[in-house]
């Protein structure tokens, strides 16, 4: 069984991924839906739920944490990762990975404010390709909206436009740095037009889980996926069954012993 969580929503695009090239695996997605957003939090609290989102995946015996919380990776690049018998899939890792096979040199980061805070992005991706500029800009109003399905809306158009308005012209490459992002799809492809890369990390997120469950020797699962929130269960539920196209998921509540509030 493999372990993913995220704030929220997002976190069911990296699932997609995941289920694309592992129909097979058994998963255990936790949604923080208690705390979302996570993009306007301090960043020590957002250190503390990340020690708990891992804990508690880790403590159900997960063999490997695929992060959906590009917030939470990047917390981690500022406080290091706490400890885990899982393996952890980094998703700035995945991005930068990413940027490097397509050579991009201009590149935009969208992603939330906390995240743009770390500088996590920027510090990961000038390592990686020295040569390259990074604009990394901030999309508060975005999560909100995906959280409350307001994706084919004119407020979700016009607050895309607003973000991408702030990223200079003459991209090679806008990464997602936040996984509700790649639901408005649709909004950043008209905002940016056709030349610039848009990068989901989740494909490559994907890829190198693929590439870990092959070297390891458990067997592989029946494909069951088992959702819990810290959030409202039926609200999940709605949502998990129009984003992952499933008639009837198993969804459940949490009762999340967290110090955060
Ligand atoms: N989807 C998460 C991310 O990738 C967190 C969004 C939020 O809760 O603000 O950063």
């Amino acid at each position: 069984m493999i372990g993913l969580f995220d704030s929220g929503l997002g976190g069911l695009t990296v699932l997609r991924r995941v289920r694309e090239r592992l129909p097979d695996v058994d998963v255990l997605f936790f949604a923080d839906q208690a705390h979302v957003p996570y993009g306007g939090r301090a960043a020590g609290d957002l250190f503390a739920l990340l020690q708990n989102n891992l804990a508690w995946l880790d403590e159900r015996g997960v063999e490997a944490i695929v992060m959906a919380c590009n917030t939470s990776c990047a917390i981690a690049d500022l406080y290091g990762w706490p400890p885990t018998q899982a393996e952890v899939f980094d998703l700035l890792d995945s991005a930068t990975i990413e940027l490097q096979q397509r050579g991009a040199r201009r590149i935009g980061v969208v992603a939330t404010a906390a995240t743009v805070r770390s500088g996590a992005y920027g510090r990961r991706i000038r390592n990686a390709i020295p040569e390259s500029e990074v604009w990394e800009v901030a999309a508060p109003a975005l999560v909100p909206l995906v959280e409350a399905g307001e994706i084919e809306t004119v407020a979700a158009r016009d607050a895309v436009a607003r973000v991408c308005a702030e990223l200079p012209p003459d991209l090679d490459a806008v990464v997602y740095g936040c996984t509700h992002y790649p639901v408005l799809e649709s909004h950043f492809r008209a905002a940016l037009g056709d030349r610039v890369e848009l990068i989901d990390p989740a494909f490559v997120q994907a890829a190198r889980l693929a590439e870990f469950l092959q070297l390891d020797e458990a067997p592989i699962g029946s494909g069951t996926t088992r959702y819990v929130t810290s959030g409202d269960p039926e609200h999940f539920r709605r949502s998990v069954a129009a984003i992952m196209e499933e008639q009837t998921p198993v969804v459940s509540g949490l009762g999340y012993a967290s110090d955060v509030t």
